[in-house]
Parts: C-alpha cells; structure tokens; sequence
C-alpha cells in the first residue's frame, strides 16, 4: 500500500508545490514508485516545477467521468519513477468539491499503486483541503517562520480539528452540539474546538472516546520552509509545543527547508532546483526530509527527535 503525503499549509506561497515536486524528486531517486497529484483545485501549477509543459489529461477527467479509474489520469515526467496527476484544466466550479465526489476520489487515490504518493493541496482552510489533508495521518504542514504564516498553521490544525468533530455527526446532530458547547462554555467555544470536544465527552462519551483514539492516530509533521540565517532555528519546535498545549494535538517538527534564491532561478527557467543545485544547503534539506519521509512510522519519530 502506498505512503500517502497530503501537502497542506494556512498562507500561500509558503512553498508547498515547491517541496511536493522536489521531495517527489528525492523519493523517486531513491527508486520508489512516485506520485505526486495537485488537488490544489482552480490554481493546480505543480506540473510547471516538474517540466511537464502541459498535461495532456488528468484529474478533470476522472471527475467528469471522461476516464473511469483514476490511473488512467496519470502522465509520466522526465525523471526516471516521477509520475504525475495534474490539476490543470480544472474549472474553478470543483474548488468545493460534494463530499460524495471527495470520498470516491480518496478512495480512488488509496487504490493506487505506487510507493509513495505526495498530494499538493491549496492554501487556506477550504473543506476541499481539510479533507483531504485527512486522507491519511502523515500530513505534512508547510510554513514559512513568520508570525503570519505561524498563525495561519494554528487555524488551519484547528479548522482540521473541527471538521474531524464534524465527520461523527449529522448536520442536526452538530447543530445541537455547538448548541450545547455554547450554553457550556459561552461564545468562546466557537473558536475553541477542544471544548466542543469537552461537550462530546460529556453529552456522548463513546464518540469522545472514539474520537480522541481518531485524533490520536494523526501523525501530521510541520516542515518550516524559507527558513533563513537569522531565523530562530528552534522555531518549528515551539510552534509544535503551542499547538499541542493549546489544542493537544500532536504534531512532530520534520525539518528547515533553508531559504535559497536559486529557488525561484530553477522555477522561472523550469528547471529541477535539485539537479542544478545539487550542493546547496537547501537541497540537503530536502534530501534529508525526503530520507526522513522512506522510514515507516514508527521508526521515523526516532529519527525526527534525534
Ligand atoms: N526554500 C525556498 N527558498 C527560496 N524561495 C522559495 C523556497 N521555497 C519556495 N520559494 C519561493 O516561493 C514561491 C512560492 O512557492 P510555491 O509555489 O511552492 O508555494 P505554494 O505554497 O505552493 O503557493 P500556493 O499556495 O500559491 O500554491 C516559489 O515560486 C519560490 O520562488
Ligand atoms: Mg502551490
């Protein structure tokens, strides 16, 4: 079964297309079988950062019934065990998804065979990348060390929390709970999803139990990118220590992506930043987390912390 990678983060522009093709890159070079699909609906680009000019299918089809296995959306890239699901020619009419179309596509996506396969989804908080930064527990969130973007990874992992609250009931059902949490708790609890948590505890203390188990199993990772020489380099840390303290949710610090202007260099000439700058500190970075991301669960929390 393939490892699946949601790429998600609260700010555009913190480099999430840019590390989903160059941690593709590091994945497919070790041999593994990659995929990297943009779910990033309505402003799909990852084709560009990995030389495919334009994509002659991809994920338009599948929706609209044009192919019927998601495979079949699948293009090659120049590189060697890099495949590719574009999101280009994509309408902004599917950047809200139905659910009903979400749910087949993830299942869809976790039929696939491949080794690994890295999904780059759009900025913000939309449902579309909620859920399917839920599609598996590894999600990987990418910031920039700056307040703005810091804060935004805060609502983001909240907004998640909510939503996942918001899978184990009915529309009714959740109307009465934030109800309930209101009355608890006053007009605070509507920001604060640990206590709508509270409130399920109390009201319906299975599915608390089952959700806490739930929310328990995320191992979502943050990757702080364009981290610079002046920037505090135990920022990605504390922001993990804030997030568990203020939402409990655990989440583990992967990495610092450094800051290299070559970046932008390698986008606009559509080159791989990799190949032509091989020996930057930046693409160390990328090939660590991208080491980092073969090891199974379990062993990666070792290597994470050491
Ligand atoms: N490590 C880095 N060093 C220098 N510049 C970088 C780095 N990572 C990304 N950038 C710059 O940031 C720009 C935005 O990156 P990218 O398109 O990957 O962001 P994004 O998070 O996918 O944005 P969006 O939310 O709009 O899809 C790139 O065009 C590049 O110029
Ligand atoms: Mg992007």
């Amino acid at each position: 079964m393939a490892q699946i990678w949601p790429i998600g983060g609260g700010k555009g522009g913190s480099g999430k297309s840019f590390l989903a093709s160059a941690l593709g890159r590091v994945l497919a070079s070790h041999g593994k079988k990659t995929l990297l699909i943009d779910l990033d609906l309505g402003a799909a680009n990852l084709h560009t950062m990995i030389e495919v000019p334009y994509p002659e299918k991809g994920f338009s089809d599948f929706l609209r019934k044009k192919i019927s296995s998601l495979q079949d959306a699948v293009v090659r890239t120049p590189m060697e065990n890099l495949f590719l699901i574009s999101g280009a020619n994509d309408n902004l009419d599917v950047a809200n998804l139905p659910y009903e179309q979400k749910l087949k596509t993830m299942r869809a996506i976790s039929r696939l065979d491949y080794d690994c396969i890295l999904i780059d989804l759009g900025a913000g908080t939309s449902f579309n990348t909620l859920d399917f930064f839920m599609i598996s527990q590894n999600g990987i969130f990418v910031a920039t060390p700056e307040p703005t973007s810091i804060e935004n990874i805060y609502r983001l992992v909240r907004a998640i929390y909510f939503r996942r609250i918001r899978h184990y009931y009915n529309a009714a059902e959740f109307k009465n709970l934030e109800e309930q949490s209101l009355l608890a708790f006053g007009s605070g609890a509507s920001s604060k999803p640990e206590l709508l948590m509270q409130t399920v505890k109390k009201i319906h203390p299975q599915k608390g139990f089952d959700l806490e188990r739930d929310l328990d199993s995320f191992k979502f990772n943050l990757v702080l990118n364009q981290v610079r020489k002046q920037d505090n380099a135990e920022i990605g840390r504390q922001i993990c220590r804030v997030i568990e303290r203020h939402l409990g949710f655990h989440i583990l610090f992967a990495g610092n992506v450094s800051y290299d202007d070559h970046v932008h260099d390698a986008i606009c000439q559509r080159v791989s930043f990799l190949d032509r700058y091989p020996y930057t500190r930046t693409a160390n970075d990328l090939r660590e987390l991208g080491k980092q991301m073969m090891y199974p669960a379990g062993e990666q929390l070792q290597i994470l912390y050491s």
